[in-house]
């Protein structure tokens, strides 16, 4: 016998997109249930993106969750793009007016499940066998095996798909009304957290005939560090020292006075790179949001803030479906969204193809044209730090 029960909004997956949604549902007064197939130390353990963009921030202020964050976090007025030798400041204030916030996604994923807690709403962690039903009727359900090992069935008028790269719900929409696009990438990143001050204020994005490094930071003591790498590169073959002898020679250990400081590393692993968009976003009634409908190579830093933006506009077309019965802007869901969906794909692989090394000597020398320019040229700057600094929501 499956329990039943109901509720508006059912919402698979409580990443950044799926715990934001249903924060910003409850404020409309939409119930909500949210279903996670991992426990919740599982989610609140996972390393991810660290890079806040003013609009993310500006919106999580505004709906009440961004205490913590002008606390802990860091504001960054830029970046250095740099490349042997040369080491240039991008200053995204100068040129666009707007900063960016160091503040681990981890850290907001512990403070959005803190006001899902306050909140009082329905969660269903460790969940298996999530499926979708009924997603082109008016009241679409979603079935799941709860972590007692009972079955169960939530019935929704909304179904919510923020379930990531890897769950069922793009999968419910029919294969001949969908279209995909996906790009692999001939690298990919191995990732660092380390227990040591950063060595740098702002990150550095480093350009070297090696291969990439990127300097990233998650607070005043531990540093977030990146190395390119070959996509089928085995993380057994980087020891610590190797590491830290890469990273010192891709990031110009020793240049102009600038020192790389080492220490112990906590957490290493190699990330896969690569573009994925899926359309449309909303089939009947089910919207995706965040990684279950697009995924971007992690150079520009716009992940996370994409799931943010597409969770900011979703909700206010669920909250005109649901409390005012006008369906324009869920009509309108799937093209909003996808419009900064293609901007911050085309960013990403932009920043991700003029940084990476492969191999071919002409392309090298193109790559270093062009970040030359973006260093010197007022107008080429300012586009960078347009993109990487943030859109405005809903552009
Ligand atoms: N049932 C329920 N939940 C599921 C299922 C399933 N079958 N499959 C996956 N999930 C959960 C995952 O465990 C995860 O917690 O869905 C959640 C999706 O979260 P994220 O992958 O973090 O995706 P999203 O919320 O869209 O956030 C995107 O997170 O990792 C970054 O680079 C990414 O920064 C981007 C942001
Ligand atoms: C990070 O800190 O994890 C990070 C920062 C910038 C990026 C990607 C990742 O472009």
């Amino acid at each position: 016998m499956v329990k039943s029960t109901s509720t508006q909004v059912v919402i698979v997956g409580a990443g950044p997109a799926g715990l934001l949604l249903s924060h910003l549902l409850d404020l409309e007064g939409i119930a909500s249930v949210l279903l996670e197939n991992r426990s919740g130390e599982y989610v609140l353990g996972r390393i991810r993106a660290g890079v806040l963009e003013s609009s993310s921030v500006e919106l999580l202020e505004q709906v009440g969750v961004g205490d913590r964050l002008r606390r802990e976090g860091f504001e960054h007025r830029g970046i250095y793009l740099q490349w042997p030798e040369e080491r240039h400041h991008i200053d995204f204030v100068d040129h666009v007016g707007r900063p960016v916030w160091i503040y681990g996604q981890t850290e907001l994923t512990k403070d959005l499940m803190q006001a899902r807690e306050a909140a009082g709403q329905r969660s269903f962690y460790e969940v298996d066998d999530v499926t979708l039903h009924d997603i082109e009727s008016e009241r679409p359900s979603v079935r799941f095996v709860s972590a007692e090992g009972e079955p169960r069935e939530v019935v929704g008028q909304v179904v919510a798909g923020c379930d990531g790269f890897h769950g069922p719900s793009r999968h419910a929409i029919p294969a001949d009304l969908q279209r995909t696009w996906d790009h692999a990438y001939p690298y990919a990143w191995l990732g660092v957290l380390a227990d040591v001050p950063p060595s740098t204020d702002d990150l550095i994005y480093a350009w070297h005939p090696e291969g990439f490094a990127l300097h990233s930071m998650r607070s005043e003591t531990v540093s977030r560090l990146y190395l390119q790498v070959d996509p089928d590169d085995d993380i057994a073959n980087w020891s610590d020292d190797r590491i830290w002898e890469s990273l010192a020679a891709r990031l110009g250990d020793g240049q102009n006075g600038w020192h790389l400081q080492a220490g112990p590393i906590t957490e290493k692993s190699i990330l896969p790179m690569r573009s994925f968009v899926a359309t449309p976003m909303r089939h009947g009634r089910l919207f995706l949001a965040g990684d279950a409908g697009h995924i971007v190579p992690p150079t520009g830093a716009k992940g996370l803030n994409l799931a943010i933006a597409d969770v900011a506009v979703l909700s206010g077309a669920l909250a005109a479906l649901l409390k005012d019965g006008r369906s324009d802007l869920a009509d309108a869901y799937s093209e909003t969204a996808l419009r900064r969906v293609w901007r911050c794909t085309h960013f990403s692989w932009w920043m991700t193809s003029m940084l990476h090394a492969h191999g071919d000597d002409f392309d090298a020398q193109l790559q270093l044209a062009q970040l030359r320019w973006v260093a010197r040229s007022g107008a080429a700057a300012a586009g960078l730090a347009e993109n990487y600094a943030g859109l405005p929501i809903g552009y």
